[in-house]
């Protein structure tokens, strides 16, 4: 494995997830603990994309609970369907919110965070995994990012 990622700062958002994706899952590969792995991915994505917060909850029966992530502290558990994350898990897709401030229930592990994008991996084609990314900019997430997060996620979903 190779300890440290190729990043180009001057690439484009979608240039930088296509060659930073087949690095996390070079970097996972070898490594069969989801801990382990999931820890590496917050990291990678972290420095990666410059995100504000980024980090996995794990399902566990009927809540959320929080898993390895980069960026400030954030809620341990989240019930099903309660704020974006909860309500990604409940609809089974994942969500784009442009401003946080307009979605019901959104739940505020920090007040710098502005906007945010929730994904899901799957195993045995129920939920088993979300991850939550958040920016501290208004409408900072679109296609592009659902477009190669749910890439990313469908490699984490591999590994479960
Ligand atoms: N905002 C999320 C909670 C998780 S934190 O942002 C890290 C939500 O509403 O589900």
């Amino acid at each position: 494995m190779s300890e440290e990622l190729i990043i180009n700062n001057t690439a484009t958002k979608a240039e930088k997830y296509k060659s930073l994706i087949p690095q996390i899952e070079a970097l996972i590969s070898g490594e069969t603990d989801l801990i382990a792995n999931l820890a590496n991915i917050s990291a990678a994505l972290k420095e990666g994309m410059g995100f504000f917060w980024v980090g996995f909850y794990i399902v566990k029966e009927d809540e959320l609970v929080l898993g390895p992530f980069q960026g400030p502290i954030a809620c341990t558990r989240i019930r099903k369907g309660k704020g974006v994350c909860g309500t990604a898990w409940a609809e089974g897709k994942t969500i784009i919110v442009e401003d946080v401030d307009q979605f019901p229930g959104h739940i505020a592990c920090s007040s710098d965070s502005k906007s945010e994008i929730v994904l899901l991996a799957f195993k045995n084609e129920q939920v088993a995994l979300i991850l939550d990314v958040d920016s501290d900019q208004l409408s900072d997430f679109d296609e592009v990012d659902q477009e190669w997060l749910e890439v990313l996620m469908r490699v984490v979903g591999k590994f479960i």
